[in-house]
């Protein structure tokens, strides 16, 4: 049975019987009808986007493309009275269900893994929480892609997508698992596996930053440290650096003088847990060229995270669908998101002895960082080692329509439903926008909440609540 219980099995076969009645459907419906594809502007999204985009086009559906930070009531309303016949929202909705009901008499097919907490009959949900899958089995560009390929089979060659949207959500944990693993099998006639080290930006980085902003796995006096990670390469008396003395990238380097790196990273982590525990799978796409932020899937996430956070998810979209012409654009975004996220985290550096309340730190950033970006900030802070497993990360960053932006974490792995928590809180203070996954999840809220929100987090015992 390849590892895997009866039960199991038929929860996975229970999901793909759901996808393909939900096909089933929909092509039973006008070929002609107008579609209205709406989408979160994070990388799942995109990748969601993106894959359903191509399968309609390969199909001569008629559609256009709307990408939203969130779904909320407004949005709800201001679609109900545009003009289209077929709704399709891509990785959010879920948590909207009886009022997307209440405004919509024509088909809406839901394509989302995020929790609900209310299913209907009339709406056409494809949601991986009606089985018993847990959060990493399948990303929203997975459901995606499952509905296109059961749609045509040719879509198979957008298996890929679907990897780059889960890693995103953080499902790649040295390899896949569930639904994904199975999405991975179709995924490789276009990338290539290997086992290698688990240093982001290996692709387009120097070797010195990636070593700095290397936290998983985390390497004691060089992850956070520009001059610790210079004195570790020049310790190993290595070639890493090029005629100019700059430092190369790490795909440009010998497979010696890698070995000697990875070595040194072990031996840097020796009073860790596990210091050995710096290896994972290395996706590539096979026609990609060499260098490029699109040859790794995990840097291709990265891309889309920040062409999202930039308001240009068209051009995550071209990029998935291969248009080379949009790759100029997307290194100077890559640029600014990577100087906004230094900036984010130097401010968090420096103020970080402010935010801690025992179990929990409360990271109120106001207008220090983006409210699209501190998602990212609560994201690497929780995976940093800095806290002890079971901390509570909440960032909370001002928006532009003056509201407060909040995203909460859980640092390592442990039991725990944040977003009820978080739902619990938000709910005390009034009907705001709030949603996600257990480990991961956020809210919106008016400016004039703030203390009254933070008064809640403090009242409220998260981790025995
Ligand atoms: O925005 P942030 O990155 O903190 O969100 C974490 C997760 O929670 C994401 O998957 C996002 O889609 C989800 N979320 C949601 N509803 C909200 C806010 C966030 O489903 N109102």
């Amino acid at each position: 049975m390849n590892g895997h219980t009866r039960e199991e099995k038929y929860t996975k076969l229970d999901f793909l019987n759901l996808v393909s009645d939900n096909v089933n459907k929909f092509i039973q419906l006008n070929k002609n009808n107008y579609i209205k594809i709406v989408s979160h502007i994070d990388c799942d999204g995109i990748s969601s986007t993106s894959i359903i985009a191509k399968a309609f086009e390969r199909e001569d559906f008629r559609f256009s493309i709307a990408n939203v930070k969130q779904i909320d009531i407004k949005l709800l309303d201001k679609l109900s009275k545009e003009n289209f016949d077929i709704l399709f929202l891509l990785d959010l909705g879920s948590d909207y269900m009886k009022e997307i009901e209440e405004r919509f008499s024509k088909p809406v097919f839901i394509l989302d893994h995020h929790k609900f907490n209310y299913k209907g009959d009339n709406v056409n949900l494809v949601n991986p929480h009606l089985f018993n899958l847990s959060y990493e089995e399948i990303s929203s560009s997975g459901i995606c892609y499952l509905f296109a390929k059961c749609l045509n089979d040719n879509n198979k060659d957008l298996a890929y997508l679907a990897l780059i949207g889960a890693i995103g959500d953080m499902q790649e944990k040295n390899g896949f698992s569930g639904i994904n693993s199975l999405i991975l099998e179709d995924a490789k006639e276009k990338i290539d596996i290997e086992k290698g080290p688990r240093f982001f930006g290996m692709q387009t980085k120097p070797i010195n930053k990636v070593l700095e902003y290397c936290t998983d796995p985390y390497i004691p006096n060089v992850t956070g440290s520009s001059d610790g990670a210079i004195r570790f390469l020049d310790d190993l008396e290595i070639d890493a650096r090029d005629e100019n003395g700059r430092f190369k990238r790490l795909i440009d380097l010998d497979k010696e003088d890698i070995q000697k790196i990875i070595a040194g990273v072990i031996v840097n982590r020796l009073d860790e847990e596990n210091p050995e525990d710096i290896f994972g799978n290395i996706y590539t796409i096979k026609d990609e060229e060499k260098g490029t932020s699109m040859k790794d899937l995990k840097e291709f996430s990265t891309l889309l995270n920040a062409v999202g956070r930039f308001d240009k998810t068209s051009l995550g979209i071209r990029l998935c669908l291969n248009d080379k012409e949009s790759r100029k654009e997307s290194a100077e975004i890559l640029n600014s998101y990577k100087s906004e996220l230094i900036n984010s985290l130097n401010w968090f550096n420096s103020n970080k002895n402010n935010f801690i309340f025992n179990n929990l730190i409360i990271i109120n950033a106001k207008d220090n960082v983006k409210d699209t970006m501190i998602g990212t900030l609560a994201s690497i802070v929780a995976k940093s080692n800095a806290y002890d497993k079971g901390t509570i990360i909440v960032g909370m960053a001002y928006t532009k329509d003056n509201d407060i932006k909040i995203s909460a974490r859980i640092c390592g792995y442990i039991n725990l439903d944040l977003r009820s928590m978080l739902k619990e809180i938000v709910s005390r203070i009034g009907d705001y926008p709030c949603g996600g996954h257990k480990a991961a999840c956020g809210a919106l809220i008016p400016k004039d909440k703030e203390e009254e929100f933070i008064k809640g987090l403090l009242d409220t015992n998260l981790l025995t609540a």
